[in-house]
């Protein structure tokens, strides 16, 4: 990147004279590294002997779908670390060179003067004639075929590890001679060369000395607890003796790098250092994983804002695809490897979330540090807290809530540096506004020290999310590639111009033939406006509703010339394999029929797994033409070149502004297309109101907090008071104040005071037995504390919609009474969301079909809820029913049958079809029952008389989370392997975690049918994260077991310093 040019220049003189040196380094063994080979024998025999009988983890999360961009070639190709591993590999293949290593090591080992060891390291020319005898003999014996180092490597090596070899050398050679150090440093300046990192200067000598002393000492000390992390580890820290000396030569280079960058960033200097404050190695890795070289201007002037510097909240607004993401993920890099602070990332859907993981799991693993799902089921409630690696959480809004309550009450909300709020405009949408707003609010309330930063392409009324955030604002209209925005009213297309009197110009009229039966079926020449784009280029065509999609599908391909067939007809017809082998054997009708044209519909009503096929089949131009529904704008990363916006209609409800730049958004995408245009085709009926929606201004966003009461206020008090944020009424005011709603108060509820708002909040809550007010005596109304409930706690700990607590408490009591254990049943309609019953409507013939099939211990469940067969069946044969029956009740009960079905056959597509029921929505149910499940489970585990559905309902949470052969479980918990998947790297021997994470991507690629290079990539990368970050948990579980209590009676002072 362009950034820091000269500095760049200045190192690769510096590699080059270097050159020699690294590759003695390349194949030497690290210092730390020097042990005898028995250990590396013995550590790789374990290592084997634990991957062939460990027992995968009790799985406990589900649902995921993969990155779809970002298509670029992995790291593991070119970094520098993964050609010294290359390399490394290479020469430690050849049996001699085994001998070379051990060799060096225990001689490395034995040595008492460190001399012996630094000549492997030195960035001057090795001094140890052994092991450049080796090299040479090596060589030598090679011949012309025998492997080489690779000569281009130095050029590779980042700048900070230049310097590190330097650091390296300088500490070793002579721990106290601090002038021999600069000498050394100073020997690889040219003469007009400024030091590099001329503001982080080493200390002083004497510091120096003892430092290194100390730390020489420390390094012992912690050797001996390496050598026993790593027994522990075993496998899933070293994959062979190989890979362990590299993993750690790479975390040591690393870490030095970021200690320099650290130093950088604290530095009162402007200096960025190599790259924003960040190691050079963050810089290659954008450049080999994303494509990306150079920052945009905008992106440079946002990074070095001085508000930005001094790490003030920010809210910056850009238009879709101006390159948002990458200074948000500077800016997490920054907090995560300089300051060493957790980072909290919020996304709006779990898709996102999962392409994010997958995408950034790669810098984690590269990096140094943790990378943690929060969405769906997933996400660890405490987060493991971390003593040498710092976590990344990216969260869904709904877990980034639940994080955030979670480190309030273990007291570290402070360990969280920075919250990144993405698509920051959902503040202003429903009940997932309100959470947003509330987690928001609660990290300004408790932690002063926690940057905020929130990103949008739609934002209007910023000044108020300014106030509320205590934020600085950047924008600017950057757009990489440009986006032309058409309406097409009849015939004619217009181009869409703010400086036309109207608003827009004429551009073009349609002159397609069409034939009668064309014109009819096709009125708003949709055929005509795909086939100018595909199938060379991608289409999307946003429908108003679900069905329309489908329609509309089948209906182009009615009309799409016979040669669309011949374009990518092999690949075509895999994916009709794979969609038939996704359904057992079965493939929906309309996919059948339309996919062999490279076109196919995408919204809910498909499973995931479908959902995610067709979208990796798109976004490689094996499809060229999705028709969706509004909710793929603000899902998943699916660009094209062309969007077209069916009617300017979302359901029946007009378009609004933000949706519609959200989808036109779409179209153009940098590093994808090179031009992009959308096409909004209306009615003349219309045109006026989508005149005024295309030049009007954003729609402003506002808060939802008290509008979603029992989601939003309710909900907020009542965690405000279980977690002691503020538990006064005059605390709770002074709370609200500090909201995005306290700032609008007066815009949002003019007729009541935000007083009364707080007071009436909380009388409610008290008056449903979820608080209870202290008896203030004598103390003023504003200093009257409240304290939270038996069930109020629970309601907080399962997150539980206040709507239905007491619903909840009672049914669970009743439960108590008389559980059905004979079968699932029972347990099943205890957890199915009663939201979701009160939006279904039963198919009543279907249903008394499954009634009359139920065992006799199933009709009792029936008959303890008060649901009889009669009463089904005169409900399927349309009778008259004079007794009053509960309606949610019975349709909760007829939910329960459906996923009683799921777990009994664990196939969606079979259940879909028994209950005439979508599979999407099948399985959308599946996944909010297990989400309620575990919220119930959490219920249970707060109120002492609920006990005995503890046990009961970890085991139905784990299966309804995944709700497939339990073989599968350990696989699906990797991010992006779904059940489609999973069945395929199973059946081709991956069993397990590990076999992923050590799996080869190439021979993933070869032995899994329809497996891209770039999603194997991604599940290795993922694996491996899950793996380490796995490990790591356990390591230090095990470390705290074997650490002597503080508080040991009769432990004096004297006795833990022995110990
Ligand atoms: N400096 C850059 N050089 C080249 N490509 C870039 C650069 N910055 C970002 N990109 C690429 O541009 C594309 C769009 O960026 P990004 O997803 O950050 O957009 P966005 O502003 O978040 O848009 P939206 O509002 O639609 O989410 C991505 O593929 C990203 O890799
Ligand atoms: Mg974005």
């Amino acid at each position: 990147m362009e950034d820091g040019g000269p500095r760049i220049r200045r190192r690769v003189s510096v590699r080059k004279r270097n050159r020699g040196s690294i590759e003695s380094l390349c194949v030497a063994p690290a210092p730390a590294e020097l042990r005898p080979s028995e250990d590396l024998e013995d550590e790789g025999a374990a290592g084997r002997r634990r991957r062939k009988t460990g027992s995968p983890e009790p799985a406990q999360e589900n649902d995921s779908e993969e990155d779809m961009f970002n298509d670029y070639d992995s790291f593991t190709e070119n970094s520098f670390l993964a050609q010294v591993e290359d390399l490394e590999q290479k020469y430690t293949q050849l049996p001699e060179h085994r001998e070379l290593v051990t060799d060096s090591a225990i001689k490395g080992l034995c040595s008492e003067s460190m001399e012996n060891k630094l000549p492997v390291f030195a960035v001057n020319s090795s001094t140890d004639p052994e092991t450049n005898q080796h090299i040479k003999n090596q060589s030598a014996a090679d011949g012309p075929t025998g492997p080489e180092p690779d000569s281009d490597l130095l050029f590779d090596v980042p700048s900070s590890q230049i310097l590190y070899f330097e650091r390296i050398q300088n500490s070793s050679n002579d721990l106290g001679d601090q002038s021999a150090k600069e000498r050394d440093r100073n020997s690889h300046k040219s003469p007009n060369e400024e030091p590099a990192f001329s503001h982080q200067e080493l200390p002083q000598p004497n510091d120096d000395l003892s430092e290194a002393r100390a730390s020489s000492e420390t390094s012992r000390r912690k050797s001996i607890a390496d050598h026993l992390k790593s027994a522990m580890a075993g496998n899933a820290t070293a994959q062979t003796p190989v890979f362990s000396r590299s993993k750690h030569l790479k975390e040591t280079l690393l870490s030095e790098e970021i200690s320099v960058a650290r130093k950088a960033m604290e530095s009162p200097s402007d200096d960025l250092g190599p790259f924003y404050s960040l190691p050079s190695k963050v810089r290659d890795l954008y450049a080999q994983l994303k494509g990306i070289k150079k920052l945009y201007d905008w992106q440079h002037t946002c990074l070095t804002l001085s508000s930005v510097q001094k790490r003030k909240n920010l809210i910056y607004s850009l238009p879709t695809s101006g390159g948002k993401t990458l200074v948000a993920e500077i800016l997490m890099l920054q907090e995560l490897l300089c300051r060493q602070k957790d980072v909290l990332m919020i996304l709006p859907y779990v898709a996102i979330v999962q392409e994010k993981i997958a995408s950034l799991s790669s810098f984690g693993v590269e990096l140094g540090f943790f990378v943690e799902e929060y969405a769906g089921s997933k996400g660890k409630f405490p987060p493991t807290k971390r003593r040498e690696k710092r976590s990344l959480y990216i969260a869904t809004i709904e877990k980034g809530h639940s994080l955030v309550n979670a480190l309030i009450e273990t007291g570290r909300i402070s360990s969280l540096g920075l919250v990144v709020v993405d698509e920051l405009h959902m503040i202003g949408e429903g009940s997932r506004g309100a959470i947003l707003e509330m987690t928001l609010a609660k990290v300004l309330y408790t932690s002063k020290t926690t940057q905020i930063i929130g990103m949008s392409a739609t934002l209007n009324n910023v000044q108020d999310l300014q106030e509320f955030l205590k934020a600085e604002y950047y924008t600017s209209q950057f757009r990489p590639v440009e986006l032309k925005e058409y309406l097409k009213v009849n015939d004619t297309i217009y181009e869409v111009d703010s400086g036309a009197e109207n608003g827009m110009t004429f551009s073009r009229l349609l002159n397609y033939k069409y034939s009668d039966a064309l014109k009819k079926m096709d009125p708003d020449h949709l055929v005509a406006l795909v086939t100018e784009v595909i199938p060379n280029y991608s289409c999307l065509v946003f429908c108003p509703s679900k069905k329309n999609c489908e329609n509309v599908a089948e209906m182009l391909c009615k009309f799409l010339s016979k040669d669309f067939l011949n374009h990518r007809e092999k690949e075509k017809s895999e994916v009709i394999k794979n969609l038939r082998d996704m359904g057992n054997g079965k493939v929906c009708p309309v996919l059948k029929r339309t996919v062999p044209f490279g076109v196919a519909y995408h919204h809910s009503g498909l499973t995931s797994d479908e959902r995610k096929l067709l979208e990796e089949a798109y976004s490689t131009g094996v499809l060229c033409l999705l028709t969706c529904t509004s909710t793929l704008a603000a899902g998943v990363n699916l660009p094209a070149r062309r969007v077209i916006l069916r009617a300017p209609y979302v359901a029946r409800e007009f378009l609004r502004r933000n949706q519609y730049k959200q989808m036109i958004g779409r179209a153009g995408r940098a590093g994808i297309d090179t031009v992009g245009e959308s096409i909004l085709l209306l009615q003349e009926k219309d045109k006026q109101q989508v005149l005024e929606l295309i030049n009007g201004p954003l729609e402003n966003c506002y808060s939802h907090l008290v509008e979603e009461l029992t989601r939003g206020i309710q909900t907020l008090f009542l965690s405000l008071i279980s977690l002691k944020i503020a538990t006064s009424l005059g605390d709770l005011y002074q709370f609200m104040n500090g909201t995005f709603f306290g700032v609008q108060q007066k815009i949002l509820l003019k007729e009541k005071s935000l007083w009364e708002i707080t007071v009436e909040s909380l009388s409610y809550l008290t008056e449903k037995g979820l608080l209870q007010r202290d008896s203030c005596g004598a103390l003023e109304e504003a200093q009257c504390c409240f304290h939270i409930t038996k069930l109020g706690h629970a309601s907080f700990k399962g997150a539980i919609d206040l709507a239905y607590c007491d619903i909840l408490y009672r049914d669970l009591k009743k439960g108590l009474e008389g559980l059905v254990l004979e079968s699932l049943l029972h347990l099943v309609y205890l957890t199915t969301p009663y939201d979701l019953a009160a939006q279904s409507e039963p198919d009543w013939m279907v249903y008394f079909r499954q009634f009359s099939q139920l065992s006799p211990a199933e009709q009792n469940v029936a008959a303890l809820l008060g649901v009889s067969e009669s009463f089904i069946g005169k409900k399927a044969s349309g009778q008259a029913i004079r007794k009053k029956v509960d309606k949610n009740i019975v349709n909760r009960l007829y939910l329960s049958f459906v996923l009683y079905s799921l777990l009994k056959e664990t196939n969606v597509w079979s259940v879909s079809e028994k209950f005439n029921m979508p599979r999407g929505h099948v399985q959308s149910l599946l996944t909010g029952a297990a989400s309620f499940s575990s919220s119930v489970l959490h219920f249970c585990e707060e109120l002492e008389e609920f006990w005995v559905y503890r046990a009961l309902l970890v085991e139905l949470t784990k299966k309804l989370t995944y709700c497939v052969k339990a073989e599968l479980i350990p696989l699906m918990e990797v991010t992006g392997v779904l059940e489609g998947r999973a069945k395929q790297l199973y059946s081709a021997g991956y069993k397990t975690i590990m076999h992923l994470a050590n799996a080869n991507p190439d021979v993933l690629v070869r032995t899994i049918e329809h497996l891209s290079r770039r999603q194997a990539k991604q599940i290795v990368s993922s694996a491996k994260m899950l793996l380490h970050e796995k490990a790591q948990t356990l390591q230090e579980e095990a470390e705290e077991l074997l650490k002597l209590p503080a508080d040991l009676p009769g432990l004096g002072a004297s006795d833990t310093e022995k110990v």
